[in-house]
């Protein structure tokens, strides 16, 4: 079924048409270097950025995937976000609903992310999400696709806003994670102990005490002078740090349910070392881990659609 998907749940405006496992058309355009400036999403300046991409993008995507008159389905993430981005896809998706009588699919955000797996290979549940972005850290069990439980998720901040946070205390900009990572490729992961959080007896994640404790270091060991060689060592003993409690959670998760695979997604997802630091673990315990493309691990509509092609199929 060939599916146009509309993302501007937070400061990427992304359309694409997806046909089953085919990506017909992917087309992003990211505001980050806009939001650079401020350190930040500015939800403000996210609209309006959205207001005047999202007619081009989806021009240029029907354009290269056989028009509208080809698309049987629309899809739309219509939640959780900027409340102001959000409008902006759904108006337009809502619009194009009308006028052509396709029907509409509305879908859950962190959802479209687990989506990424039809593009991976046929992945029977039940099985184990691990959704790490911006806004969440959530472990959640697939029972089938469509019917989840959240078995755990994060008690303060995310793990991507966490790796924003550090990057700006570190002056690398925004958006922190890949710049984290790079830094990090040349750094020493050893010199610098951060505290994990060790949430006894849940598999609940927590990250502000890691970010308090970095800003600390900085602050008062190096009195906010860092060396390259300093900033380095930081940004790669910080990043083992946050990703130790999502290797261990996730894997015993998928002991407790008794699941065989592991889907790691979400922008945080595109982190090497932590596709790395899966990699031991996991094979000890016999669990297959999953890693979606560097693509679709950050925000992208090709998810999108492929989560609105699966309820718009649905038939019970
Ligand atoms: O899923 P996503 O694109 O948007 C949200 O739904 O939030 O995730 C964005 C988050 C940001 O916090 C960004 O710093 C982080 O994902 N991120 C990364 C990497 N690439 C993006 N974090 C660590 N390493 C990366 N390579
Ligand atoms: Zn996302």
């Amino acid at each position: 079924m060939k599916v146009l998907g509309i993302e501007s749940t937070c400061d990427e405006t992304a359309v694409a048409v997806v046909d089953g496992t085919e990506i017909l058309s992917h087309k992003i355009a990211s505001q980050t270097e806009i939001h650079a400036l401020y350190g930040g999403v500015v939800p403000e300046i996210a609209s309006r950025e959205h207001l005047k991409r999202i007619n081009i993008l989806l021009r240029d995507a029907l354009l290269e995937s056989g028009g509208i008159d080809s698309i049987e389905g629309i899809a739309v993430a219509a939640r959780p976000g900027l409340e102001g981005s959000i409008l902006v896809g759904l108006t337009a998706a809502r619009t194009l609903s009308f006028l052509t009588g396709l029907r509409l699919e509305e879908v859950d955000h962190l959802e479209a992310h687990l989506f990424a797996w039809p593009f991976l290979e046929k992945l029977t549940p039940p099985g184990l999400g691990l959704v790490v972005s911006g806004g969440h850290t959530r472990l959640v069990y697939i029972k089938k696709w469509g019917d989840y439980e959240i078995i755990s998720d994060t008690r303060d901040d995310a793990a991507g806003e966490c790796f924003d946070k550090v990057a700006s205390m570190l002056q690398l900009k925004y958006p922190g994670g890949p710049e984290i990572e790079k830094a990090a490729k040349e750094g020493d992961r050893k010199r610098f102990i951060f505290p994990v959080a060790n949430l006894k007896g849940s598999l609940d994640f927590s990250y502000s005490g890691l970010k308090t404790s970095v800003l600390y270091k900085i602050k008062y060991d190096f009195n906010g002078k860092l060396s390259e060689k300093d900033r380095k060592d930081i940004a790669a003993s910080f990043q083992d740090a946050a990703f130790k409690p999502l290797v261990k959670n996730a894997i015993d998760g998928a002991k407790k349910t008794d699941s065989g695979w592991i889907l790691v997604c979400g922008g945080v997802a595109a982190n090497s070392r932590l596709r790395e630091m899966f990699r031991k673990p996991a094979e000890m315990a016999g669990i297959k881990t999953l890693f979606p493309p560097l693509k679709l691990c950050t925000d992208n509509a090709a998810t999108v659609a492929a989560c609105g092609e699966f309820y718009l199929k649905k038939t019970d």
